[in-house]
């Protein structure tokens, strides 16, 4: 028994909540983006985190600080999401850089050029979210549909921010 139990593989499922399973699937894989972007955005702010320097040091090192750390808790509502619509969450950096069109980028920057990296994957971010966003409308799912709202919400206030605090 104990053997069997350790020998489960196949992390889909079936379920009947009013929405198809092919639909299931094709916003599964539009999560697997999502997630993918967050996930690529939470390393890339943490590194902002540790690596800004100069006068603004304090105000930038603060705000990543609570701009990752969100994010941090939302991969994991996505990466849920993804297993309640019957689906395998994506689970590994590799993965992320190919569903991801938000790039790695580990170099040494200005503080403007950190801000402004981020605000351009926070943008890029917030693009798939809205098409997603729409996609999962269309099929009635209004679960998804709110998470993500909720998501391009926060992300378009992280704009915000970091355009407030970045010197254009
Ligand atoms: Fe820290």
């Amino acid at each position: 028994m104990a053997t069997q139990a350790l020998n489960v593989t196949n992390p889909d499922f079936k379920t009947k909540n009013g929405i198809s399973a092919a639909d299931r699937k094709k916003i599964a894989e539009a999560l697997g983006v999502v997630l993918a972007d967050t996930y690529m955005l939470f390393i890339k702010t943490q590194g902002v985190h540790w690596n800004v320097t100069g006068p603004t040091f304090m105000g930038v090192h603060t705000l990543t600080e609570e701009q990752y750390e969100n994010m941090y808790q939302a991969i994991d509502g996505l990466a849920e999401r993804i297993r309640a619509l019957g689906h395998k969450a994506p689970a590994s950096y590799t993965k992320y850089g190919e569903l991801s069109s938000i790039r790695d980028k580990d170099e040494v920057q200005t503080v403007q050029q950190m801000l402004d990296m981020l605000i351009a994957d926070h943008e890029t971010a917030v693009l798939n979210m809205r098409a997603a966003t729409e996609w999962c409308e269309a099929k009635n799912d209004y679960v998804t549909a709110d998470m993500l709202t909720a998501r391009m919400s926060w992300h378009e206030q992280a704009v915000w921010m970091l355009k407030s605090m970045a010197s254009n």
